[in-house]
Formats: C-alpha cells, sequence, structure tokens
C-alpha cells in the first residue's frame, strides 16, 4: 500500500513580493481573451451604455437625492432593519431564506436552450430585452412586467420611472435610460472618490500614522469632503512565509467573501478562504483576501490590523454616502483587507437575519471593489464566494465597468447553493443601486416580484465553480438545485467543480496543538487510543478505550441529516458505543441532543456549542465521523476526519461521494462507510457495517485508518485547478 507521510510540505520560506501593486496591464485585452469567456465580453456593451449615459452628472444628481429620499416606509425602514424591520420584509424573509418561490417555470429547460456558451451569446448581447426572450418565453411575459412595476410602484415611488417603462416589453434600450440615470450617481461618486484619493495618494502619507494610532476608526454617515489616505507601506507582517513551488505565470487574485478563518468561520467557506489563498500563494500567485471587518472579529486579530484609508461610497438609492475604511493585516503572505464600516458589521455574529444581511453585502460588494480601486490593485481574477459576494460580478460589468477595476475577470464560487440572497425587487434594487436591465429573468429577476443576488452573479461571472464534481452535476437537477438549476443549465459551460482541500498546517495531528497527545501516520494506533480516553474524561463520557466512539460535528441544520441521526440514537448506543455531537444550530436538533445525553449519560455527550479546539480533539479522539447529509457541495468534516485517521460514515452525496471511496469487505479497499439514498435505516446500516469491521475484523479497520491519515486530501491538487482556471481567464 503507497503511503505517504503527511506534512512533508511544510517547509517555509521568505517572502515572495506579496502585497506588490499588479500593474493594470491588463487594459490591453487580447481577442484571445475574449473567445475565452464570451459572456463577459458580451455583457460589456450593457455597462457601457450604463455609463455613456452616466456621463450627466449634476443634474441627475440632484433628481436622485430627493427620490430616494421618497422611498417608501419599507425601504425607509429597511435602513435601520435593526430597530424596526417593516412586517412586509419580515413575511418576504422566511421565504426567501427557504428560497421556494421560484421561476421554475420561467426557466424550464426549453426556455433556456442548450448550455452552450455560444448561444448563451447574442443573448447576453441583447441584454435585458434578449434575456427576457430567452428565460420568460411563452410561458408569462407580460404579467410578471406588470407586476414588478406594481411593486415598485408599492416600494418606492422613486422607482416611477421605471415602472412607467417597465410596462413595454419591446423598447428595453430606452427603458434603461431613465434607470441608468438613476445610477450615475453611484457610479460617478465612486468613480470620482477613487481617483480624488489616489490622486493625493502620494501626498497624503502623515495621515496614516495618525490613523494608526488609532485603528478602531469608527463609521460616520456624514458627508465628507477632504479623503485621508494612507501610506501603503506601513502593514503589519507577520514573519512566517509561504514558499512559492511553481513556475506558472503569476497572477494576481482578490478573494471577496463573507468569512475566513481564524478572523470569522460559521462553516467551511471560513476553511476555504483560509486554506485556498495561501496554496495559491505556493502558485505563485499574489493573493488578497477582502472582508468585512466585523465587530466579532477577536480582538487578538483587530490589534494586528493596520488602517490602510479611507474613503466615502455612495449605495444604492439611499442617497448617503457611507464610510468605508479598510484595515491591513498581512500573514503568511497573504493581504488580508477588512472593510470597515460599524453601522454595517458591528454585530456579533456575521449572519443575521435577510432584512439586515441583504444591505450588508450590498455595501461589502461594492465597498470590495471600490476598495481594489482606491488601493490602485489591480487584480487579474477576482474570486466571489456565495451569495454575500455575488454581487460583485454585477457591479464588476455595470457601475465598475468603466473603472480600473473593470479589467479583472470574474470567478463565482458556490459553496451552498441553498441560500441565495433572495428579496423583492424594490429593495435590492434601493440599496445595490445596480441598473434595471440586470433584473430580468436572465440576470436577478426571479419569479414575479424578486430578486436573488446569486442567480444574478452565476449570470454575470465569467466562470462559475461549485465545490465538488458531484455536487456540479447536482445542482443542474430538480432535486438539489434549489430552483437554480435551469438557471445552472444554462450556464453550464462555464460551470466546474473543483474538490476543497484541508490546510495541512491547520489539521495537522503531529502538532495540533489542542490534542492531547500528537500523532503520526506511524504511530496512530497507540496514540489515538490516548486521545479517545482524553476525549471520554474531557466530555464526561465513560473512560473506556474498547468503545467505539463516533463524532459528529456539524452545523445543526436540516442540510446535514440529523432527522435521520436523532431517529437511530437508541439502535446505535447498544453499550460498546459512544456518540459525541459538536454543534450549534437549529434549535429542534439541540434540543433532541440534550434531550439524548440526559437520557444517555456517560454514552451520549451533546456539546451544542462551537468549539473549535474541542472540534480537533473530536477528531482525534473517534473511531468514526457522521457525515449523512442530505446534500453536500463538498463537505471538509470528512477530509479532517480521514487525516486524523477517522473513518466517516457519509452519505453519497456531492463531495462526500468524491473524497470518501466505500468501504469493500472483500477486497478492503476504500475510505469509509456510505450509503446512498437519504433513509435512517440506511444510515444504521452504514454505521453497524463500521462496527463490524471495528469489533470483529480489526486489523483491516487499522489498515483503513493508515490509508486515510495517507490518503492526500491537501489543497494542493485543487488549488492547481483554480490557478489553471485563472489561468484560462488571463490567457496572456
Ligand atoms: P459546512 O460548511 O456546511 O458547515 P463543512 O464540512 O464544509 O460544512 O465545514 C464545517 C467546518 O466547520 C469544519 O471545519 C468543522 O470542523 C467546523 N465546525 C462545524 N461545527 C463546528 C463546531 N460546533 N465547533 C467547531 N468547529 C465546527
Ligand atoms: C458549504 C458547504 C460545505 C462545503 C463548504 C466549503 O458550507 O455546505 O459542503 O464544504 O461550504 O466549501
Amino acid at each position: 500500500m503507497a503511503r505517504k507521510k503527511a506534512n512533508s510540505r511544510k517547509k517555509k520560506s521568505p517572502a515572495n513580493g506579496v502585497g506588490k501593486k499588479t500593474a493594470p496591464a491588463v487594459v490591453n485585452q487580447t481577442p484571445a481573451e475574449e473567445k475565452a469567456a464570451p459572456i463577459v465580453e458580451e455583457t460589456a456593451p450593457v455597462a457601457e451604455k450604463t455609463e455613456v449615459t452616466a456621463a450627466e452628472p449634476a443634474p441627475v444628481e440632484e433628481k436622485t437625492a430627493p427620490a430616494a429620499e421618497e422611498a417608501a416606509p419599507a425601504v425607509e425602514k429597511m435602513e435601520t432593519p435593526a430597530t424596526e424591520p417593516a412586517p412586509v420584509e419580515e413575511k418576504t424573509a422566511p421565504a426567501a431564506e427557504e428560497t421556494t418561490p421560484v421561476a421554475e417555470k420561467t426557466e424550464t429547460p426549453a426556455a433556456e436552450p442548450a448550455p452552450v456558451e455560444e448561444k448563451a451569446a447574442p443573448v447576453v448581447e441583447e441584454t435585458a430585452p434578449a434575456a427576457e426572450k430567452m428565460e420568460t418565453p411563452a410561458t408569462e411575459p407580460a404579467p410578471v412586467e406588470e407586476k414588478t412595476a406594481l411593486a415598485a410602484e408599492e416600494a418606492a415611488p422613486a422607482a416611477e420611472k421605471t415602472e412607467a417603462t417597465a410596462t413595454e416589453p419591446a423598447p428595453v434600450e430606452e427603458k434603461a435610460a431613465p434607470v441608468v440615470e438613476e445610477t450615475v450617481p453611484a457610479t460617478e461618486k465612486t468613480e470620482t472618490v477613487v481617483k480624488k484619493r489616489t490622486s493625493t495618494r502620494k501626498k497624503a502619507a502623515p495621515a496614516a500614522k495618525k490613523a494608526e494610532s488609532s485603528p478602531k476608526k469608527t463609521t460616520s454617515t456624514k458627508k465628507k469632503a477632504a479623503p485621508i489616505v494612507e501610506e501603503p507601506a506601513p502593514v503589519v507582517e507577520e514573519t512566517t512565509t509561504i514558499n512559492v513551488m511553481s513556475d506558472l505565470p503569476r497572477r494576481s487574485v482578490a478573494f471577496i467573501g463573507s468569512e475566513c478563518h481564524p478572523f470569522v468561520k460559521t462553516g467551511g467557506l471560513g476553511d476555504v478562504m483560509y486554506a485556498l489563498p495561501r496554496e495559491l500563494v505556493r502558485l505563485n500567485c499574489d493573493v488578497r483576501v477582502i472582508l468585512p471587518r466585523y465587530a466579532c472579529i477577536p480582538q487578538q486579530y483587530q490589534d494586528k490590523m493596520v488602517y490602510r484609508g479611507e474613503f466615502y461610497m455612495d449605495l444604492g438609492k439611499t442617497g448617503r454616502e457611507y464610510y468605508v475604511g479598510i484595515m491591513e493585516y498581512i500573514c503568511d503572505g497573504v493581504v488580508y483587507d477588512f472593510i470597515d464600516n460599524q453601522e454595517f458589521f458591528s454585530s456579533g455574529n456575521p449572519y443575521l437575519n435577510l432584512v439586515d444581511d441583504i444591505p450588508k453585502y450590498c455595501f461589502f460588494s461594492k465597498a470590495a471593489l471600490a476598495a481594489l480601486n482606491f488601493m490602485n490593485w489591480i487584480p487579474d481574477i477576482i474570486h466571489c464566494h456565495d451569495w454575500q459576494a455575488a454581487l460583485v460580478p454585477v457591479y464588476l460589468r455595470t457601475l465598475f465597468q468603466d473603472s480600473p477595476v473593470g479589467h479583472a475577470r470574474s470567478i463565482l464560487t458556490i459553496h451552498n447553493l441553498r441560500f441565495q440572497g433572495i428579496y423583492n425587487i424594490p429593495t435590492i434594487q434601493y440599496w445595490s443601486g445596480l441598473p434595471d436591465s440586470v433584473f430580468n429573468m436572465g440576470a436577478l429577476k426571479q419569479d414575479y416580484e424578486d430578486a436573488n443576488m446569486l442567480k444574478g452573479g452565476l449570470a454575470y461571472a465569467d466562470r462559475i465553480t461549485t465545490v465538488s464534481g458531484t455536487y456540479a452535476g447536482e445542482i443542474q437537477t430538480s432535486e438539489y438545485g434549489e430552483h437554480l438549476e435551469g438557471h445552472l443549465r444554462y450556464h453550464s459551460g462555464k460551470l466546474r467543480g473543483i474538490v476543497n482541500g484541508i490546510d495541512y498546517g491547520m489539521w495537522n495531528p503531529e502538532t495540533d496543538p489542542a490534542l492531547a497527545v500528537n500523532y503520526g501516520l506511524g504511530n496512530v494506533l497507540d496514540h489515538k487510543m490516548e486521545n479517545k480516553l482524553a476525549l471520554q474524561k474531557e466530555l464526561g463520557l465513560e473512560e473506556d478505550e474498547s468503545k467505539f466512539v463516533i463524532g459528529l460535528i456539524s452545523r445543526l441544520t436540516n442540510q446535514k441529516g440529523l432527522d435521520l441521526v436523532s431517529s437511530i440514537v437508541p439502535q446505535v448506543l447498544d453499550g460498546n458505543t459512544q456518540v459525541v455531537v459538536l454543534g450549534t444550530g437549529d434549535k429542534q436538533y439541540e434540543d433532541t441532543f440534550r434531550y439524548y445525553e440526559d437520557t444517555y449519560r456517560g454514552t451520549f455527550s451533546a456539546c451544542i456549542q462551537y468549539d473549535e479546539a474541542r472540534a480537533h480533539r473530536i477528531y482525534a479522539g473517534a473511531d468514526a465521523l457522521l457525515v449523512p447529509s442530505r446534500f453536500e457541495p463538498c463537505g471538509l468534516t470528512q477530509l479532517n476526519a480521514m487525516h486524523y485517521g477517522t473513518i466517516p460514515i457519509v452519505r453519497e452525496t456531492g463531495g462526500l461521494k468524491d473524497t470518501v471511496e466505500p468501504y469493500n469487505t472483500f477486497t478492503g479497499d476504500g475510505n469509509g462507510f456510505t450509503f446512498d439514498r437519504y433513509e435512517a435505516g440506511l444510515l444504521l446500516d452504514a454505521i453497524n457495517r463500521a462496527k463490524t469491521e471495528y469489533f470483529t475484523n480489526r486489523y483491516h479497520w487499522d489498515e483503513v485508518v493508515q490509508r486515510d491519515m495517507a490518503k492526500d486530501v491537501s489543497w494542493e491538487n485543487s488549488a492547481k485547478q483554480y490557478k489553471d482556471l485563472y489561468l484560462e481567464l488571463t490567457p496572456w
């Protein structure tokens, strides 16, 4: 059996110029590039149109401000959502969260011809009308428009101009005009702001010094004329650096997403945002990660951030200028830029509810692009993650198309299709300030009156990726498509699945400081027992190394197959087995697991908490780890488990299917125990097969333990695939 020594790659060496500004050489795009991503090229005219009309600043600005003020009460309420969310919005929110009401009818495959990029081309070129043609074929053309118009009328008088035209199906070019006028200030101001600051950049160095002494810049909503510009040099850099181990051409990449370990993490997205940039540095990428500066980021990191600059940015139809601070921290060759605004990011949890989150992530997406312009750091690639950053590709091809950052190509990665950022059109229009032309069925519009941020991002991104090959296929089916299957099939030409890995520095049983005893491939069998005993002691379980310990580390949500687990716990606890659950989430699951802990004291442990160190100890101390998910885009817990010599028991779905080869009793091959259909009986059967192997065939069990530890679940291979994708998009 071929075994690879874990962590053999962990050599460090000096920095390699990360943080260096990229020259905006991207400006001259070659014809080859145009071929590579036809969709973007075709969307350009929209933006061009937008910005051509945008050339009448003063009168429009005058017009826009009062219009925004006139915005309907519902929208006004949105501005202070924490205090009094409008009843209307409350009603919409849960529906949006469940992502139920989607335009299935309007997005039937018939309406969306073959998923060929060439075919898509003319559609996008024609912008709004074409998209309408494509996706609202004969099914429901006029009523949709009428309804939308009505909705807009109710929501915001500011949208009157839009409605007037919205009822006329054909002359959409003209329709777009008044809307564009409304967005003019956004574009104009954004660019003006950026330019102003940039031009004063060299002179302004002392300001940075001043600001550094008070890094916790507070948000102000007052308009402010004088820009304070930082000196780009004084950033804190952690000493550890990553060795570039690649002779692939250098590319610069901006990661934009809503969470990132170790600053803020609620799930696997945080792991990916941490690990993938680090691996890309090894592959000769210049990476900047742009994140919200949430108040909940631990103080130890807040203290390390250095003030990088600030500017003011308008937002949608709010008629206000918003403070955008940039706080910087460099670690292991990756530059982290935190977008600071206490009005949006002051809560203790990154995600609250859609009423708060929609404005927050409209702001974040726009501010991230404005910040890149401000810093004059124009990346080759902008790599966005999930719905929270999904408006970035849309902004890029509209309000920012003619600004420096407009030269970048975009990739949108779907980590979890269940969350899409859906709200009514007037609200998203109000906060995003995006032109009417993007609120069509080919992009943001969904159903009768909703806008879907993820859907828009998928339409405008140059490439779409998701986190496993199997999930890439699954999301094009009605079973897993979360009502976007038609849209995804339509865009399948630019969709790719790239499976996640784990960071071998963060997940390394040989050095993991959280473990009772460190171990490696050579001594796993002995030391795992010691970790098991320590875990049992820590959790108040019967301390007996002969027990079969099953771990479950998970967000406690409907996605994770917890109803299956909770229905079989009594059968699993046979006297020789212990179960440890670590997670937080839906109350029903938390309560169920607490109940089991009460009922089966000493054999069932429910840790209803988020505890990173404890998670590491469970990976090390358990014999098996359950991941019976209803759907799982990739899943990282099974990878962590395997790397710690803990055998996964998983449902064959998404990334679980791609990463866990079913154990074959006859050949002894495989990495874990699997089941296919979402049924409690099949999960129980998989657990029983694992137990049988553990109790009656320990030799083979131990072989699997060692095989799993030796399996390559690092980022190395997957990061190469991302790099290939970047190069494909930037073939110069
Ligand atoms: P998802 O992103 O859907 O939550 P993943 O398997 O991709 O699922 O990633 C989950 C990540 O979050 C893993 O790193 C896992 O260890 C971690 N995690 C989940 N729940 C907890 C918890 N309660 N305490 C500590 N870590 C947790
Ligand atoms: C999502 C998915 C999970 C995936 C993670 C990181 O949260 O639920 O399967 O591993 O993102 O991509």
